[in-house]
């Protein structure tokens, strides 16, 4: 990750009353997004949404565009003028190769772990270790695709951002949440049988507000998980007892 050493947002304060920007969330209904949303909202910018419709509306004061990254922008987001966007719906090589119609002052990409050609099964070490470059339309080579067309189309205004496991509020999978509730319910609970296997995963939370943070200011890639070696599988489990108060075994 690199330091912008001119920061842009101090160039182009843009007309939001309070000092925020127009921030843009390409996507920011569901999950990862909808925290980005309120991140922003907090840090108090001017706060706007593309999606299709199809996973619900955005809180009040959010301006909600409707469109889909299959297809061109919508006219009235480009007019909209985004000085800084979070992307966090890009799952096609036509999605990213249309928001290149943008011309933000930053552009934050939520990529995956899975644009490194080693990952899985990893371990990765740092953010130099190669990604896809192949074109089949599976997600990792995809994510590495998108990296390159928007990291061409805004250079050191492009930060990508290599997520591992979310979670947190509002995971559409309940991944973690599945486990607090079956741990907190009690009683005999039957586990994988991989116990020690290592996992590292970030809060959604903390993850959308570093995003929003960082967005404009920083650029290049970063690995956004958790340090390796922080839990184990056994450990999460352990944790989830823990916060529960249950007497699950
Ligand atoms: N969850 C994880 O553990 C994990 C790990 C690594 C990376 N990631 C990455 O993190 C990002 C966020 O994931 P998420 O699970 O929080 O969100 P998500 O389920 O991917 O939510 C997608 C959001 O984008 C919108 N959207 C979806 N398809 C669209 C389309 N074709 N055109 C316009 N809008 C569209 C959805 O609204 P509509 O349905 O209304 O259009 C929704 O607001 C993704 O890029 C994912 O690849 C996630």
């Amino acid at each position: 990750m690199h330091r912008l050493s001119a920061n842009p947002l101090d160039d182009d304060a843009g007309p939001v009353e309070g000092g925020g920007m127009r921030l843009l969330v390409l996507g920011g209904t569901h999950f990862l997004g909808r925290h980005v949303v309120t991140a922003a909202l907090d840090a108090g910018h001017e706060v706007a949404t593309l999606t299709r419709g199809v996973s619900g509306e955005p809180p009040d004061g959010v301006r909600a565009f409707r469109g889909d990254r299959d297809d061109p922008l919508p006219e009235a987001v480009l007019a909209w003028a985004p000085e800084l966007v979070v992307d966090t719906s890009c799952q096609t090589r036509a999605a990213a190769e249309h928001a290149t119609a943008l011309d933000p002052v930053g552009y934050a990409f939520v990529s995956s772990l899975n644009a490194y050609r080693g990952w899985p099964p990893g371990p990765i070490h740092g953010e130099h270790a190669p990604t896809w470059d192949t074109d089949a339309d599976e997600y990792g080579p995809v994510k590495a695709h998108a990296e390159r067309v928007l990291g061409a189309a805004f250079g050191n205004r492009f930060l990508t951002a290599r997520a591992g496991l979310v979670v947190g509020p509002h995971d559409p999978l309940h991944r973690l949440g599945w486990w607090l509730e079956r741990i907190a319910a009690g009683g005999p609970v039957v586990v994988p049988d991989a116990l020690d296997q290592p996992i590292a995963l970030v809060d959604a939370r903390d993850l959308a507000g570093w995003l929003v943070a960082v967005c404009g200011r920083e650029s290049g890639p970063v690995n956004t998980t958790g340090r390796a070696g922080m839990t184990t599988f056994g450990g999460l489990l352990e944790t989830c007892r823990e916060v529960t108060g249950g007497d699950a075994e």
